[in-house]
């Protein structure tokens, strides 16, 4: 064990995912069993602010591993970017006794575990939670697989009515600037095609959709979009939009799958995922490790830098690209 860290705390950060819940049992349950204290740091690191922080044991884990969401709460806590938000972080770690942090969340949370074990003698370990699986450096983050499945089982049932009405659906997806989960929900729900942020202009995806003359051989189709934040290209009212005046005899519909896509029970993968990972940050931690993400590649635990995980991009496997336009015939 590293003599230094005797006390670990564990937050949750960004948006929730499901698996985080076993992320926790899984830090909480090994960091106890290997002798360290446990604190649990409530809605992100705004409870590092508000010294809302909390003791947890072996029991305050129990029967969590199968629920959607995060017992520890979670928040985007814009505070904490701040000079001063930071040095109220460090104060509220130094109060409690907390000499390391493990950080559960995606890009956003982790930078801020970046730059404040870079300043402040806390070390700081990030495990990947987030359903868009952006994070640089791991195969995949916790809550991926499940999200991926809530958005198949959403689109079996929004093609039984495309069918029955010979329509065209597009159906927008999370994932903020990274196309996964369109992507690979294309291929599972069998989807006509994905326009995701990664491959050509989005005009591009649509234009080759259309040109492949979707309407020939098939009444209906489904078309996955990923969503765009910053309304870049308009996400999937804009291209439906477009379809319709393009071709007014079509009859368009768009679902945006939203906020659902976030919730519910784990997948046994992402229990599994989390399970390790959780396990794994306390590994780090006794083997001295500063400063970074534990995540998973070719199923080994892997430690990736926080500047690595974060500052680059992930790449999608363009032969996915190539498997949904071969089989979407
Ligand atoms: O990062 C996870 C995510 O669900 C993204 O896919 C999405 O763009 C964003 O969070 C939504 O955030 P909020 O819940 O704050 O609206």
């Amino acid at each position: 064990m590293a003599t230094e860290i005797k006390t670990i705390g564990v937050l949750t950060s960004g948006g929730d995912a499901p698996g985080m819940n076993a992320a926790i049992r899984a830090v909480v349950r090994t960091a106890i069993m290997r002798g360290y204290s446990v604190k649990g740091i409530r809605h992100g690191y705004n409870g590092l602010l508000t010294g809302d922080i909390i003791d947890m044991n072996l029991r305050s884990v129990s029967e969590i591993i199968h629920r959607g969401g995060t017992i520890l709460y979670t928040a985007r806590c814009l505070e904490f970017k701040t000079l001063e938000g930071q040095q109220r972080a460090a104060q509220a770690c130094r109060d409690n006794g907390i000499d390391a942090l493990v950080v559960i969340g995606g890009d956003g949370s982790l930078t801020g575990a970046r730059i404040f074990a870079e300043e402040y003698p806390v070390t700081c370990i990030g495990l990947p939670g987030t359903i868009d699986n952006d994070l640089y450096g791991t195969d995949f983050t916790i809550g991926y697989d499940t999200a991926l499945n809530t958005i198949v089982e959403c689109v079996d049932k929004i093609r039984d009515t495309a069918t029955s009405h010979d329509r065209i659906f597009f159906v927008e997806v999370m994932g903020r600037d990274a196309g996964f989960l369109a992507q690979n929900s294309a291929i599972a729900s069998g989807a006509e095609a994905a326009i995701i942020p990664e491959d050509r202009t989005d005009a591009d995806q649509l234009e080759t959709f259309i040109g492949r003359g979707f309407r020939k051989t098939k009444n209906s189709s489904i078309v996955i979009v990923t969503e765009s934040p910053g309304n870049k290209n308009g996400g999937a009212m804009h291209y439906a939009d477009r379809v319709k005046r393009e071709y007014p005899g079509y009859d368009v519909r768009v679902s945006i799958l939203g906020h659902l896509q976030r919730g519910g029970a784990p997948s046994a993968n992402d229990r599994i995922l989390a399970s390790r990972l959780g396990e794994a940050a306390i590994q780090a931690l006794m083997e001295d490790q500063h400063n970074i993400m534990v995540g998973i590649h070719n199923n080994e635990i892997v430690y990736v830098p926080f500047d690595q995980a974060i500052k680059n991009d992930k790449p999608i496997d363009k032969n996915l690209i190539r498997v949904l336009n071969e089989l979407s015939i």
